[in-house]
C-alpha cells in the first residue's frame, strides 16, 4: 500500500461546490421522490474500541432507492436539472410527480438517454430513465461482469459492453450521443462538458446533508472517502470542510492502486492519468483520469492520499459484513469497503507512520461511507465466503 500527504493542501483556496441554496434544491429535488428515504448511519461502537477510535460511523448507501448504490443520486438530479432546462423551468417547479407526468414528457417529446458506466451511475440512469419513460443506451467497459450488466437492463436500458476501458469508453458514448442526438448523462468532466457532471456531483450532497443531521452535532475528526472519478469524493469533501470550516475534518483519498490517477496526479503536483487496463475488484472505482473539477476540490481538501490493493477491499468487506458482537452488519460491496478495510488495518505497527500522520487516536471520530452493497452477489460470496478477490 502507498500513500501520500497532499503538502499542497490549501483550505482557504477551496471554493465550496454549493452554496445554502443549492444545498436546499438539492435535497428538495430528491425528497420529492416516493421511494425517497434517509440512509442509515450505522455507529459500529466495537469496532471503534477495537481500534482505539472514539467512534466509527459508516452511512449505508445499499439502502439508496432500492438500488445498492447512493449513484442515483446524481443520475436523478442531473436529468432533472436537465429536463428544466431544456422546459426553461426552474427545478423546484419540477418535483418528480411533474417530470413523470404526461404534460411534460408530451412537451419534450421522445429522448434518449446515454451513458458509460461500471455499473452504478449506470444503473441509476436507467432507472430514472425508466421511471420518467425514456429510452437508455449504456456503454460498459471491457470486463464489466454479466450481474452488472443485468442489473441495468433490468430497467430496460440497451446495454452493450465495450472492447476498452472506462474513459475509452467514455469517449465512444460521447461521439455515438453527438452522431445520434441522445442526451449524454456522464459523471466526468472533459473540456466543453462541465454541467451536467458538475449536477451530478451536486446531486450526491443529499448523502453528506443527511450524515450531518443524523451525526446529531457530532463533528467528524476523520472523512475517509473512496474515489473513481472523485466526482462523489470530492463533493462530499467539499461540504465537510465548509460545513465545519472552524474544525475541518481531516479528508482521506482512498483509490485502488490499479487506478489511483488522484495519488499520482497529488505527487506529480498536476493531473495525471492511468492509462490501459484496470484490473481491479473495485469496478467502481476503476477510472484512470481524473475529474477535472474534482481535482481542483481535491488537492485543496486532501490531507492524504492512498494507493490500496484489491485486498484491503476485501478486508474491509468481511469486516463490515461479519462485524464484532454488538455491532451491526453492513453489507458492502467491492467499491464500498475500502474505506474501511484501510481504517481496520492502521491499527497494525507496519501501518503507524500513517495513523499518526492522521493523528488517529482515542479521539477520533471517524466517517465512511459504504457506497455499494452487493451489486454483484457472486463476486461479493466469492470475496466474504471463500476469501477469494484474485481469481476475478
Ligand atoms: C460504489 C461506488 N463507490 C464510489 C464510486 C466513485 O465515484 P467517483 O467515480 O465519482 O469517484 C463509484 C463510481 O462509480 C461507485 O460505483
Amino acid at each position: 500500500m502507498k500513500w501520500i500527504v497532499n503538502g499542497k493542501k490549501i483550505l482557504k483556496e477551496h471554493e465550496p461546490l454549493l452554496n445554502k441554496s443549492d444545498l436546499h434544491e438539492v435535497k428538495s429535488f430528491h425528497e420529492s421522490f416516493e421511494q425517497y428515504k434517509q440512509t442509515p448511519l450505522v455507529k459500529l461502537d466495537e469496532l471503534a474500541n477495537f481500534l482505539g477510535l472514539s467512534n466509527i460511523f459508516v452511512k449505508d448507501e445499499s439502502l439508496r432507492f432500492g438500488l445498492n448504490a447512493f449513484k442515483v443520486l446524481g443520475a436523478s438530479y442531473a436529468i432533472g436539472k436537465h429536463l428544466s432546462q431544456k422546459l426553461g423551468k426552474d427545478i423546484s417547479e419540477l418535483p418528480f410527480s411533474a417530470l413523470k407526468s404526461e404534460k411534460v414528457k408530451s412537451e419534450l417529446g421522445n429522448l434518449i438517454f446515454a451513458t458509460t458506466t461500471d455499473g452504478n451511475h449506470g444503473r441509476g440512469v436507467a432507472w430514472m430513465a425508466k421511471q420518467l419513460g425514456y429510452k437508455c443506451i449504456v456503454y460498459m467497459p471491457k470486463g464489466s461482469t454479466q450481474n452488472r450488466v443485468n442489473n441495468i437492463a433490468e430497467f430496460d436500458a440497451d446495454v452493450s459492453v465495450t472492447d476498452w476501458n472506462y474513459d475509452d469508453t467514455v469517449r465512444f458514448t460521447a461521439e455515438q450521443a453527438s452522431k445520434n442526438g441522445w442526451e449524454v448523462i456522464q459523471d466526468t468532466a472533459w473540456e466543453g462538458y462541465t454541467e451536467v457532471p458538475t449536477w451530478i456531483m451536486k446531486g450526491y450532497s443529499t448523502l453528506a446533508q443527511e450524515a450531518i443531521e443524523q451525526l446529531h452535532g457530532t463533528i467528524p475528526t476523520h472523512v475517509f472517502l473512496q474515489a473513481g472519478v472523485g466526482a462523489f469524493a470530492s463533493v462530499i469533501a467539499s461540504i465537510f470542510v465548509s460545513t465545519f470550516e472552524k474544525n475541518p475534518p481531516k479528508i482521506v483519498i482512498v483509490e485502488p492502486e490499479k487506478a489511483d490517477c488522484f495519488y499520482r496526479s497529488c505527487k506529480a503536483g498536476k493531473i495525471e492519468a492511468v492509462t490501459g487496463e484496470m484490473n481491479t475488484i473495485m469496478a467502481g472505482l476503476a477510472c484512470g483520469e481524473p475529474n477535472p473539477v474534482g481535482w481542483d476540490i481535491l488537492k485543496c481538501c486532501t490531507d492524504v492520499f492512498v494507493s490500496a490493493p484489491d485486498w484491503v477491499t476485501a478486508r474491509g468487506m468481511r469486516v463490515l459484513g461479519n462485524p464484532l458482537k454488538g455491532d451491526n452488519k453492513i453489507i458492502s460491496g467491492e467499491s464500498g469497503a475500502v474505506t474501511t478495510g484501510l481504517l481496520s488495518i492502521l491499527s497494525e505497527t507496519k501501518y503507524k507512520d500513517l495513523r499518526e500522520t492522521l493523528k488517529l487516536d482515542k479521539n477520533s471520530k471517524v466517517l465512511l461511507i459504504s457506497t455499494e452493497g452487493d451489486t454483484d452477489p457472486q463476486i461479493y460470496r466469492n470475496i466474504v465466503w471463500n476469501g477469494d478477490y484474485q481469481s476475478l
